[in-house]
């Protein structure tokens, strides 16, 4: 699987503040034997935003896009804007289960405003901003990530599980 890790912050793009999200999703997905093609820290703008997942869509045409930040509800948060102008279709389901699973560890989950979906055959994934917040999802949806991508490139195999 051919990903690409993009963390959306203000202050990791001016350099004021390591990025501890974007270097936990890269651990993450090696550890699972994904390869990491591209990782960028972008500041909260819409549209930069939308032209880079646009990017790794059309021209790097890679399996999973991961974002982590811009999802809350500060003016600046606007990754789900983004990341709407890009996806053709939605995963609602896939939103819920991040929120549904976080709901366990702080009712602040339901502040967070991700989306989930597909443009062409590149999974799109919105994540809250934390490194404790991904730490949180990521065991309970790489499962679910392996699946999708796997069905979003055409496996014609039944999907029906015990
Ligand atoms: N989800 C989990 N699992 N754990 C968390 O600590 N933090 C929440 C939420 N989702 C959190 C979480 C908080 S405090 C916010 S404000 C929103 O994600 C949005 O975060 P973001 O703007 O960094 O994307």
């Amino acid at each position: 699987m051919r990903c690409g890790i993009l963390t959306l912050s203000d202050k990791g793009a001016r350099g004021e503040r390591e990025d501890l999200s974007g270097k936990y999703l890269i651990e993450f997905a090696k550890a699972q034997g994904w390869e990491v093609e591209i990782y960028k820290i972008l500041p909260d703008n819409e549209e930069e935003i939308a032209k880079t997942l646009l990017n790794w869509c059309e021209d790097l045409k890679l399996d999973l896009i991961l974002t982590t930040g811009g999802t809350g509800v500060h003016p600046r948060d606007v990754t789900p804007e983004a990341t709407k102008r890009v996806i053709e279709k939605e995963i609602p389901g896939l939103a819920e289960f991040i929120r549904y699973i976080s709901y366990s560890k702080t009712p602040m989950a339901s502040l967070s405003r991700g989306l989930a979906g597909i443009r062409g055959k590149t999974l799109i994934i919105n994540l809250p901003g934390s490194p404790k917040a991904l730490q949180e999802i990521m065991p309970f949806i790489k499962e679910v990530i392996e699946h999708a991508v796997s069905k979003i490139k055409g496996d014609p195999s039944e999907c029906a599980r015990n």
